[in-house]
């Protein structure tokens, strides 16, 4: 069920564990994020693999799969942090194979390989061979088996490799490597401060202000009243040749660590970190009882203060978000999660806080910044973390549903924690404090509703179904097929169904999640099996069904299974006929359009209609005549135009199509091309001549291609009957474009183009 605590603007894992982010980089048009993750438990118990998210804007992230899992000797039982360079068009990826042996061993002087390990990919997903760079019998002989984390770059044709490493006599180091080519690294130097504990994890270094900096994520500082005030710390040196100096810590707070930094292409330097600690930490996080755990911090920009220390501030395109500001007072006001809170005054000579929820941000005025919690229990644990500040002159505090960060004096000291607020709305107030919330808005996703289903594909065409012999399993169901098309087109998707406690249930909601597509709203059932169609070709071309529904699990998806916190974010809902029958499921719509309507979403309606799978085609008609009214974008095919309004002329049938709330209809005819027609006129766009391998849910790449292309144009309900019919001809096309990619490849899901293969596709002039 829809995961609570789920946040809007940190990447967290669809399920199970995270750790350090890892490969941080911009690559072909996108930000890659991969991250250390246990797909299948949220305790982070199991081999770590490298998941892998993507976004065009570093606020809506979407998950594209396990990227790197551990599969051969050197890589055993972990594939451990790393980084990314990118060298054309090529994407390298470095990271440590942690192999921890069977034995009697400490694991720190014995019994674990440590291999640095490359591997290069074209796209971000499909990896090359492995290749071992270094292994144990490579690094210094005062150096343990602790000798990982991989942060590389290549700079004037130098690669140069940062180690993080423990030594036998239990100092923290990093170890320098340098070569021509990442084959023949040589090993540079050793860094380290005598003294500053046993072992230095997640190394990074870089340019910034005109000096350099490495950031190293220390275990075993000691602890004290206002630093080091985690299980393991995480901060940044001045390097001054082989000297280290000023050591600072990113963090304040109580969940950071292990980050790491990339440049964008217009020169900002990021930093992203793990929003989290082991469980060596002391407190908890309520996400494991919904199945994941932890998430990475917001990105955040570094620049640097007069004094070189590093300032940190969330990324510039979280201001595009900010709506509705207001000035915060000392009674408590609600407001809903995410918002950014600016204090811009302090009042020298009294102490400040600022509540929000359970969390309290002080300003004790004889210099100390203090973050704690009313109620411990709230927050899994946490009590207070504080800093030391001379001067407060600002702060920023971004909170989304599950963390505050809080940036103060410019972003020269940070304190980040997750939180747990039983609602979406919290309370907030100030006093001493003058300050300004903004909320933010992530308005950017489809919702789709109802089945979700394998279809069994023959393995012949052209004859009945006795004649074929084999049917392979593909995953499909009309509203999934739209989501998961939205998806790979870069829109962020999320599927509401209920499919079986059993394997063909796991296999949707596997390719679902390996599309990008937000499964947390599928529920699972044991009162019915996954719904079935087995489909044949017959010589016509037709396609005959015959569907396992009697009753699958889709169709018991009752109303109360519907919350509004699925449409929170929803910019359309789309659903078809084929769940309108008479069980439970069709009500769950009724509540679904209704949440989803008053959530401002554009409501998109595509009959699809499967004759076979209603004993009465009047109440199939009825049934539709009912929903119609209710979708302000509707999608008829010309098979199904005279079964709905009498007509066999589309312009003739239009006043019939354009009641209620309809203010856009669609009219798709296969490869002769679609119209479409609002209040301004009728839009044409013609087809395109392909060679065809399987029409498999080309009619909901279609539509699901079309909302995506209104999303991208920004086009909100109100422009619906606005849209001239040049533009509604433009965004037809690229629809148009896309189903016809579509259908020159086998499946359905799998089928379907990305963005980059549409507009390199040649189709969209
Ligand atoms: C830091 C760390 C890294 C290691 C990874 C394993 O949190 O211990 O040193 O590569 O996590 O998940």
């Amino acid at each position: 069920m829809i995961g609570q605590w789920r946040q809007k603007l940190h990447i967290e894992p669809p399920s199970g564990w995270l750790n350090d982010p890892n490969g941080l980089c911009y690559f072909k048009g996108k930000y890659h994020v991969f991250f250390q993750y246990v797909p299948g438990s949220p305790e982070g118990e199991g081999r770590k693999c490298w998941g892998h998210y993507e976004s065009y804007d570093m606020i809506s992230w979407k998950f594209a799969g396990v990227a790197i899992e551990p599969d051969n000797e050197y890589d055993l039982t972990g594939v451990f942090s790393g980084s990314a360079v990118v060298n054309g068009d090529t994407l390298e990826l470095f990271y440590t194979g942690n192999v921890e042996h069977p034995g009697d061993h400490d694991y720190i002087t014995s019994g674990r390989d440590s291999n640095q390990i490359r591997v290069s990919t074209k796209d971000g997903r499909e990896m090359s061979a492995k290749d071992v760079l270094l292994r144990n019998s490579s690094y210094p002989e005062y150096c343990s088996c602790h000798v990982r984390d991989p942060k590389v770059t290549l700079e004037n044709g130098i690669w140069r490799m940062v180690l993080g490493a423990r030594t036998l006599e239990n100092e923290g180091c990093v170890l320098i490597y340098e070569g021509k080519t990442p084959d023949d690294l040589e090993f540079v130097k050793k860094l380290s401060v005598p003294g500053f504990g046993y072992m230095w994890e997640c190394p990074d270094m870089f340019e910034l202000g005109g000096n350099t900096y490495l950031s190293v994520s220390p275990q075993g500082l000691t602890h004290e009243e206002y630093r080091y005030q985690n299980v393991y710390s995480s901060g940044y040196f001045k390097v001054n040749v082989d000297e280290l100096t000023d050591f600072e810590e990113f963090d304040y707070g109580f969940d950071f660590y292990a980050p790491q930094t990339f440049e964008t292409t217009d020169g900002r330097r990021i930093l992203i970190g793990w929003m989290g600690l082991g469980s060596e930490s002391g407190y908890t996080n309520p996400t494991v009882d919904f199945g994941r755990q932890h998430c990475l911090t917001l990105p955040r920009e570094l620049t640097v203060s007069s004094d070189g220390s590093i300032l940190q501030n969330p990324i510039r395109e979280i201001y595009s978000l900010r709506i509705s500001p207001s000035e915060l007072r000392s009674e408590q006001r609600w407001y809903k999660l995410p918002f950014d809170v600016v204090v811009n005054t302090v009042k020298p000579d009294e102490d400040c806080v600022i509540e929000i929820g359970k969390a309290k941000i002080t300003w004790h005025n004889e210099g100390c910044l203090e973050f704690s919690f009313t109620d411990d229990k709230a927050a899994g644990g946490r009590t207070s973390r504080k800093v030391r500040i001379e001067n407060l002159s600002d702060i920023r505090i971004v909170a989304d549903r599950s963390s505050l960060e809080v940036f103060a004096n410019g972003g020269r000291y940070v304190m980040s924690s997750r939180f747990y607020p039983e609602f979406e709305t919290v309370a907030v107030s100030v006093s001493g404090f003058r300050a300004q919330l903004f909320e933010l808005e992530i308005k950017n996703s489809l919702v789709a509703i109802g089945e979700a289903l394998i279809d069994f594909i023959p393995d012949r065409k052209g004859c009945d179904f006795g004649e074929v012999s084999a049917f392979a399993p593909a995953p499909g169901g009309a509203p999934a097929n739209v989501t998961a098309a939205f998806s790979k087109l870069g829109g962020n998707a999320r599927m509401i169904t209920q499919v079986g406690n059993d394997p063909f249930g796991d296999m949707i909601i596997k390719t679902l999640d390996e599309t990008g597509v937000d499964t947390s709203a599928v529920s699972r059932t044991d009162s019915a099996n996954t719904a079935l169609a087995f489909v044949s070709l017959s010589r016509n071309g037709n396609r005959t069904f015959s569907f396992y529904r009697n009753p699958s699990a889709d169709m018991l998806l009752s109303p109360e299974q519907i919350i509004p916190d699925m449409f929170d974010d929803c910019t359309f809902l789309h659903f078809c006929s084929v769940s309108l029958g008479d069980f439970p499921m069709r009500d769950a719509h009724r509540t679904a359009i209704l949440l989803a309507r008053k959530s401002g979403a554009i409501i998109s309606f595509d009959p699809n209609l499967r004759f076979m799978l209603w004993d009465d085609r009047d109440e199939l008609k009825r049934v539709v005549l009912e929903f119609l009214p209710e979708s302000d974008i509707l999608k008829v095919s010309d098979e199904e135009l005279e079964f709905i309004t009498g007509e066999t002329d589309f312009e003739a049938a239009l006043p019939k199509l354009l009641t209620g709330n309809v203010k856009l209809v669609i009219y798709t005819c296969g490869a002769d091309g679609a119209y479409a027609a609002n209040r301004e006129g009728i839009a044409y766009a013609p087809g395109h001549e392909v060679i065809t391998a399987d029409t498999t849910g080309a009619g909901d790449c279609f539509i699901g291609a079309f909302l995506r292309c209104l999303e991208l144009n920004g086009i909100k309900k109100d422009d619906l009957d606005k849209i001239s019919t040049g533009m509604l001809k433009a965004y037809l096309a690229f629809a148009n474009a896309c189903s016809a990619i579509s259908v020159t490849r086998k499946g359905a899901i799998p089928s379907y183009p990305t963005l980059e293969e549409v507009l390199r596709g040649g189709l969209l002039t």
